[in-house]
């Protein structure tokens, strides 16, 4: 090549290096009017509650990865690192974009009812929940979908070796690594519970007793055994192998269902993700077993009705049409949601457009409706935040939204003896009683009842909107019932209210959810707003965060993310 034709090479290089970021920040995406600035990047991003995850993903990233083989790989690491929700003995949900096929998959490995399970389980001689039971025990635990969810996700659609995405969560298990101010809190606030395990003292707190610091190491032996076990053998050997036989044995010592039949029979699915549309943007999510989709859509549907960025952001007006648009949304949650495989659920009729216009019909524009007036509608057909979402997005255009958790900080705090897995209490996510409010105050009625092998009713909301026939916004969130309304409010701040990812994230949230008939608001919220609400009819609760959500979006050729900061150590990196 001549002389000049490098140089015209080199000063073209040049020029689009310097046009590339002007333009990206010339996005109203990126910063716009806002105070908040997203992470930008171009070629692959990751947003999660965990730096070592993010970290984990975006190196797998940049080896020539795609979005499903760092997503695995983080969720992974996450066992490890984020030992609270993050987890090999828990389950969750992923939904995926593959550029190739245009298309959105939905992954389900929830945790199932275990074959001996029964309707009335945790009911007392009186005919009460038991929580103790429900939340608490080794009964708590439903069949664990976390490995064989991640490992489905990276046969079909991934491109690394289960080897490689275990790599990370090996090496920070053995090694260990610092702990820092959160876990160290969380561990001290679950320490009272974690001391029915002598297995979860063991790994978490030291000889005195006391839990980990701030800049202690961390190692988890077992752990690193189990997830070795998977390196080699292939997620069988949970289902059907060694680990299968220490969950199972320990099981049968402990007065605990799960057999090992229970874990043979163990399957992660695919399912359709639910659709609907929104202002022109096509948005899907989680379907059932996952209440999230439906009422995600079903609620976006209803405010589509309205010009919600003519009444403003937060503003009394727009609150109170979200919190009546919620309890119709919650109400029909307690009737019509449930597992798919056990009863069929009206999703196309609850995501329609015609039933959001009789909903919104319902709307009193000056007055809050009391909750004992909205009945589920008629169709035809005290924890913290301890789930955890993480978002991935790589340089072929995949989009990976991935939600798991254990239920509770810890799950069930119990950890199988000799695998430094702890189990998962999902099992309060049924309906122990109809019409009895689970840990977050959710009801629900016959179709989430018990029953074996059924997938208990989740909140969970990982969320792909598509802008033109692209992934635009990658999303999702912890927070048991405030999942859906989290995820929600994230969209409308950036499809109505025009907001940057990152000051979408940051601004107050407010849930409402049918029963108790409260209004949830994040502090921040305006004190002449507070009173117009309670003025209108409101009993507004000012108090805990809701939601840690982590998203990213794409637009023009630029990835910009966000992660929540109600929840530090989260980390969004990009390349
Ligand atoms: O699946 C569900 O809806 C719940 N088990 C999620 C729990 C959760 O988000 C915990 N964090 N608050």
């Amino acid at each position: 090549m001549t002389n000049i034709a490098l140089k015209t090479i080199y000063a073209l290089i040049t020029i689009i290096t310097l046009i590339v970021p002007a333009q990206a920040q010339d996005n109203p995406l990126y910063s716009g009017k806002s105070r908040f600035h997203p992470v930008v990047a171009k070629n692959g991003m990751v947003a999660s509650e965990n730096k070592y995850a993010t970290q984990a993903g975006l190196q797998v990233l940049k080896e020539g990865g795609n979005a499903v083989d760092a997503a695995v790989t983080i969720g992974f690491t996450m066992a490890v690192t984020f030992p609270r929700a993050g987890n090999l003995g828990g389950g969750g949900f992923m939904l995926v974009y593959l550029a190739d096929k245009n298309e959105v998959i939905s992954i389900d490995y929830r945790e199932k009812a275990p074959l001996q399970a029964t309707r009335d389980m945790f009911l007392d001689k009186e005919g009460n929940v038991d929580k103790e039971k429900s939340r608490h025990s080794i009964l708590s635990a439903g069949v664990p979908g976390t490995v064989a969810g991640l490992a489905l996700a990276l046969e079909r659609y991934g491109t690394i070796s289960l080897k490689r995405a275990l790599q990370p969560a090996i090496e920070l298990a053995q090694k260990g690594f610092p702990v820092d101010y959160e876990l160290s809190k969380s561990l001290s606030q679950a320490k009272s519970q974690m001391e029915r395990s002598p297995a979860s003292m063991k790994i978490f707190y030291k000889q005195n007793g006391e839990p980990y610091k701030n800049g202690e190491i961390l190692t988890q032996e077992n752990l690193a055994w189990s997830l070795k076990q998977i390196a080699q053998k292939g997620p069988q050997t949970f289902y059907n192998g060694d680990i299968a036989q220490k969950i199972a044995s320990f099981m049968k010592q402990d007065g605990g269902l799960i057999t090992s039949l229970d874990l043979k029979s163990y399957k992660a699915v695919t399912r359709k993700p639910v659709e609907g549309e929104y202002r022109g943007y096509k948005v899907y999510s989680m379907p059932p077993p996952s209440s999230g989709g439906v009422h995600l859509i079903q609620m976006l549907n209803v405010l589509e009705q309205f010009p919600l960025s003519s009444f403003g952001h937060n503003t009394s007006k727009t609150i109170h049409i979200f919190a009546e648009t919620m309890k119709h949304a919650y109400a029909d949650r307690s009737k019509y949601l449930g597992d798919p495989d056990f009863s069929p659920i009206p999703v196309s009729e609850l995501t329609s457009k015609q039933y959001a216009e009789l909903i919104k019909e319902q709307i009193d524009m000056e007055q809050a409706t009391p909750s004992n007036k909205i009945l589920p509608g008629d169709v035809i057909g005290d924890e913290g935040a301890n789930t955890t979402h993480f978002s991935v997005m790589d340089s072929e255009g995949n989009a990976v939204s991935n939600t798991y958790t254990l239920n509770f900080s810890y799950g069930s705090k119990i950890t199988v003896p000799g695998t430094g897995i702890l189990l998962n209490n999902e099992m309060d996510d049924f309906s122990a009683k109809p019409g009895n409010p689970n840990a977050y105050g959710l009801v629900g009625g016959k179709l989430n009842a018990i029953a074996p092998e059924k997938r208990m009713l989740s909140s969970m909301s990982p969320t792909i909107v598509m802008k033109d026939g692209n992934p635009f916004l990658i999303t999702g969130s912890p927070g048991g019932s405030r999942i859906i309304t989290t995820v929600l409010q994230i969209i409308l701040n950036v499809i109505d209210f025009n907001m940057n990812i990152s000051e979408a994230t940051n601004s107050v949230r407010v849930h409402h959810q049918w029963l108790p008939d409260v209004l949830n608001v994040e502090t921040g919220l305006n004190e002449d707003t507070i009173s117009l609400l309670r003025k209108m009819g409101y009993k507004v609760e000012i108090g805990r965060t809701i939601g840690v959500a982590e998203s990213i979006i794409k637009d023009e050729g630029f990835m910009y993310g966000a992660s929540d900061p109600r929840r530090p150590g989260g980390l969004t990196e990009g390349y």
